[in-house]
């Protein structure tokens, strides 16, 4: 029976294994350990699935090999913690999962598109402090009659910009590849046009070397000091001092983050008594409260996670089997 094992698995994610070990007729074994410290444990098995945002330790990519393993598969659809190099040396295919449910960012995203037009951020942090009035820079905007700008018309773009379409917004796009597909959802601009005119702005471009620091601080001086800022792509799209500033400086009225500078040091720990302090800029951040602050969990949905499950396993089996597998990465 092939033998498989994943690791860094969460509790969330045992339920959608044991379906597919059921259904494929295969054994899975998991551990919430990373690779670094699990990679004794393919010894034993044909396939390894794994999950982690640090670097794999350089260490492992032998180790593997020599416990006869042919591949690494990784749930995400980031995969710069592999390095590929090191993997292609040690005769290691390495796949990932580039799209496992584009509705589950979009979703997130409109959820906080609704959010800053509604200004719930403002009614949050007052009732919570028992402050039940409401004041007249809290009115809202009705999405119909806002325009939401996406940066990035991907496939999480690209699938948010219909789903604000059917809601009747107008949408703006820029990207550096427009689509003949959108034509009729997205109307295509400049960055600077679209920086101008939108009423909330969502970012959804992939991190490659134009994307970083694609928003600074000339690009916050654009915006309507009315607008918003979303984040759920990745957080060096956003010189996050900039932001930061801009902020202080009213340039633009409030912010949702998923994704921010310096994430990998908060996002999955408990900071309630540690605190922020080593981490100043989040610390600022998530101090303002025009800040809505998430921890990269935009993509943690049902479906979600279970194409991940499901996607990167798939992988693997095919390439036991000798089979290309269409999420390859060379
Ligand atoms: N927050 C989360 O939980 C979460 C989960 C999954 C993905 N993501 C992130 O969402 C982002 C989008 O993912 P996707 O699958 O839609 O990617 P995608 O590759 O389908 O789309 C990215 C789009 O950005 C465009 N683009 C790239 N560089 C650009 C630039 N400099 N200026 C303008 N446009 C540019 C590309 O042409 C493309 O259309 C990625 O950054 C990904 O890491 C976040």
């Amino acid at each position: 029976m092939t033998k498989i094992l994943m690791t860094s698995v969460r509790e969330d994610e045992q339920d959608a294994i044991n379906a597919f070990a059921k259904e494929h007729n295969i054994k899975i074994i998991t551990t919430p350990k990373l690779i670094d410290d699990a990679v004794d444990m393919t010894a034993d098995v044909d396939g390894l699935v794994i999950q982690q945002r640090s670097k794999v330790d350089p260490a492992v990519y032998a180790k593997l090999k020599a416990n006869g393993i042919k591949q690494i598969a990784t749930r995400t659809a980031g995969f710069d913690m592999v390095d590929i190099k090191k993997a292609h040396e040690n005769g290691l295919t390495v796949t990932n999962v580039p799209a496992y449910s584009p509705r589950s960012v979009a979703e997130h995203a409109l959820m906080q598109i609704f959010r800053l037009l509604r200004k719930s951020y403002r009614f949050d942090t007052q009732v919570a402090a028992d402050d039940f009035r409401w004041f007249s820079d809290e009115q809202a905007m009705e999405i119909h009659t806002a325009t939401v700008g996406i940066i990035g018309v991907g496939r999480i773009g690209g699938t948010l910009a219909k789903l604000l379409n059917a809601l009747g917004a107008h949408v703006l796009g820029f990207d550096v590849k427009p689509r003949e597909e959108m034509k009729g959802i997205v109307e295509y601009v400049s960055k600077e046009e679209l920086l101008k005119r939108s009423d909330v702005i969502s970012l959804h471009v992939d991190l490659n070397p134009t994307s970083t620091h694609l928003l600074g601080a000339k690009d916050f001086a654009l915006m309507k000091p009315t607008a918003a800022l979303v984040n759920a792509s990745r957080g060096p799209v956003v010189v996050t001092a900039d932001l930061v500033d801009a902020l202080n400086k009213k340039e633009l009225a409030a912010a949702a983050l998923d994704t921010f500078e310096g994430e990998n040091e908060v996002v999955m720990t408990d900071r309630r008594k540690k605190g922020l302090s080593d981490v100043p800029l989040i610390e600022e951040l998530h101090a303002m409260d025009n800040v809505i602050l998430t921890p990269h969990i935009a993509f943690f949905t049902n479906l979600a996670v279970k194409n991940m499950v499901d996607f990167s396993l798939e992988d693997v089996l095919l390439v036991l089997a000798g089979k290309p597998s269409p999420h390859e990465v060379n």
